[in-house]
C-alpha cells in the first residue's frame, strides 16, 4: 500500500486546532490511522516543520480533554506532522506541494492522499482547480470539504460543477459533522431497530416536531466568517436539515451509502416549497444584543456596526409526503442562548378525551419523545401515570435512557468518526451533490427574500435569552410552545 498523507489546507486555522488535530490524535491513540502516515499542514503562516509540531502540541494540550488522552503519546503523534508554507489561492505553489508529497512518500506519483479543506469557503472552488492543474487529483485521492458547501443555490451548483470537473463523485466527501455524532446516528437505530415506534411515526400519531440546536457561546473569533454566513448558512442549511432528514426519512431496504443517501434526498425533495406567507410569518430571524458585560453581535470583532447577519433563526417547515403531510417541523438555532443543547422533541397527538383529574390542574394529554443529542445524551419518553393514593389524579413522568448507562459515548468526536470513514472510503455519512443542491433549492427563497427586502424583520434578543419573542408567536399558531431545555 502506498504511503498515506493527509493534507490540511487551513492548517493554522481554528477548525484545525480545535477539531481536526484532536480528532486525528484520537485516531492515532486508538491505532486507527494507516501505518507510516503523515499529516501535511498547508497555510500562509510561515512555520518550519518543528515550529508547526510545537504549535499543534500546545493546541492539543488545550483542546484534548480526556485524562487518558492527555497522558497519551502526543509528542509521538506530532512527530508525524509536516508543514508547507503556501498560499492556496495561488497556483504557483502547487508544484512545491507535489515535490513535498514525493519527498514524504518516496513515490513519484503519490496518490494515497486525502485533502481536507478547512479554509474560508471562498477557497473551496479555487483549490480543486489548482490541484487539477498540478495533476494532484489522482485516481485514489479523496477530498473533504467543509460546510457550507456554497453560499446559495447558484454557487453550490457552480461548486459541484467544479468538483465534478476535477474528481469523481466517489472521491468527494462533503462533511457535515452532525452526521458523525453518535447520537445523530442513533436516531436511525432508534427508529429502524425497534418495531414499536414505526406504526406511530407518521401524521396519524405525531402532532408536530421540534428541533433545537442552540449554543451559549457567541461567534468567538469567527466574525469574518460569520458575517458572510449567518445562522442559516452556518447551521440550518446543513446540520438542522440533516436532523430533519434523519427524523423524517423512510427506512432504506438495505443500509448502505447509496440507499441511505437516496432517502435523505427524498426528504429534501419533499420539503414544502416556502410560500410568501411562510417567508413573512414562519421564519423568525434574530441577532443577539448586549446584555450586562456581554457584547452584542454588532460589537464583536470583524462585524459591521450595522450588520444584518442573523445569529438566530426559527422556522416552520412542512414535508409534502404521505408520512408527514400536515405535520409541522419547527426548527431553531441560535448563538448566545441560555445553554448549549441539541435535541429533537416529537410531540404525539393528544388523547381524544381526558377522563382523569390532573395533578396541579395542568394536564398534558400528549406524549412527548425527546431525543437528546447533546449534552446528557439520551432518550426520554414522557407519559401520564396515576398519582399513588386515593382518587385518580394523573401526572406526567419520564422513562429515560442515558448513554452513561452504556458506559458513555466513545471518546473522540464526530470528526474522528468521519475522517476515519473517509480514509476507509465509506461515504455514507457525507453529503452527496444532489442532497446539497436539493437543500439549497429549498432555502434559496429565504436568502433571496432577505436580500431583496432589506426591511424584512431582524429582531434583537439579549444575550442569554431564548431568542426573539416573535418565535413564540409562530408556535402559538399551532397551539404550541417551544420546549426550552434546562
Ligand atoms: C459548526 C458551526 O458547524 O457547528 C458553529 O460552524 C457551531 O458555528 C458548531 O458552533 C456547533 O457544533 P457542535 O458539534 O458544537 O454542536
Amino acid at each position: 500500500m502506498n504511503k498515506f498523507v493527509m493534507i490540511i489546507f487551513g492548517a493554522s486555522g481554528d477548525l484545525t486546532k480545535r477539531k481536526l488535530m484532536p480528532a486525528l490524535y484520537t485516531l492515532y491513540n486508538d491505532r486507527r490511522l494507516p501505518d507510516g502516515f503523515s499529516i501535511l499542514g498547508i497555510g500562509r503562516t510561515d512555520y518550519t516543520d518543528a515550529h508547526y509540531q510545537e504549535y499543534i502540541l500546545d493546541e492539543l494540550r488545550k483542546y484534548v480533554s480526556s485524562k487518558e488522552q492527555v497522558e497519551g503519546p502526543m509528542n509521538e503523534f506530532c512527530s508525524h506532522l509536516r508543514y508547507l508554507t503556501l498560499d492556496p489561492a495561488e497556483a504557483e505553489g502547487y508544484g512545491a506541494l507535489d515535490k513535498r508529497l514525493q519527498e514524504l512518500t518516496g513515490e513519484q506519483n503519490p496518490d494515497n492522499l486525502l485533502y481536507y479543506l478547512a479554509t474560508p469557503p471562498s477557497l473551496y472552488g479555487v483549490i480543486p482547480l489548482h490541484l487539477k492543474a498540478a495533476h494532484l487529483n489522482r485516481p485514489h485521492t479523496r477530498i473533504i470539504v467543509e460546510k457550507p458547501f456554497g453560499y446559495d443555490l447558484e454557487s453550490a451548483l457552480e461548486l459541484n460543477k467544479i468538483y465534478a470537473s476535477v474528481f469523481e463523485e466517489h472521491q468527494i466527501y462533503r462533511i457535515d459533522h452532525f452526521l458523525g455524532k453518535e447520537t445523530a446516528q442513533n436516531i436511525l437505530a432508534f427508529r429502524f431497530a425497534n418495531g414499536i415506534f414505526e406504526p406511530l411515526w407518521n401524521r396519524n400519531y405525531i402532532d408536530y416536531v421540534e428541533i433545537t440546536a442552540v449554543e451559549n457561546l457567541g461567534i468567538e473569533q469567527r466574525g469574518g466568517f460569520y458575517e458572510g454566513a449567518g445562522a442559516l448558512r452556518d447551521m440550518v442549511q446543513n446540520h438542522l436539515i440533516q436532523l430533519v432528514a434523519l427524523t423524517a426519512m423512510e427506512p432504506p431496504a438495505v443500509f448502505n451509502a447509496d440507499n441511505f443517501r437516496n432517502e435523505v434526498v427524498k426528504v429534501y425533495e419533499s420539503l414544502a416549497p416556502l410560500t410568501e406567507e411562510d417567508l413573512n410569518e414562519h421564519i423568525v430571524r434574530g441577532q443577539y444584543t448586549a446584555s450586562g458585560i456581554k457584547p452584542g453581535y454588532r460589537e464583536e470583532k470583524n462585524v459591521a456596526l450595522d450588520s444584518r447577519t442573523e445569529t438566530y433563526i426559527a422556522m416552520k417547515i412542512g414535508i409534502n409526503n404521505w408520512r408527514w403531510s400536515g405535520v409541522p417541523f419547527y426548527i431553531r438555532t441560535g448563538k448566545q442562548m441560555p445553554t448549549k443543547v441539541t435535541e429533537i422533541v416529537v410531540h404525539f397527538r393528544e388523547t381524544p378525551h381526558q377522563m382523569f383529574r390532573c395533578e396541579g390542574g395542568h394536564c398534558p394529554r400528549a406524549n412527548k419523545l425527546i431525543l437528546r443529542l447533546q449534552p446528557n445524551e439520551g432518550i426520554v419518553l414522557k407519559f401520564g401515570m396515576k398519582v399513588p393514593g386515593p382518587g385518580f389524579d394523573v401526572k406526567q413522568v419520564m422513562m429515560d435512557f442515558s448513554y452513561d448507562k452504556l458506559g458513555g459515548l466513545p471518546t473522540g468526536d464526530a470528526y474522528a468518526r468521519l475522517i476515519e470513514d473517509c480514509i476507509q472510503g465509506d461515504p455514507t455519512l457525507f453529503t452527496r451533490s444532489d442532497a446539497v443542491e436539493a437543500s439549497w433549492r429549498f432555502f434559496n427563497p429565504v436568502l433571496k427574500y432577505w436580500k431583496e427586502c432589506p426591511d424584512a424583520p431582524l429582531y434583537g434578543y439579549p444575550v442569554g435569552t431564548w431568542g426573539p419573542l416573535e418565535s413564540e408567536a409562530m408556535m402559538r399558531e399551532h397551539g404550541a410552545e417551544w420546549t426550552n431545555p434546562c
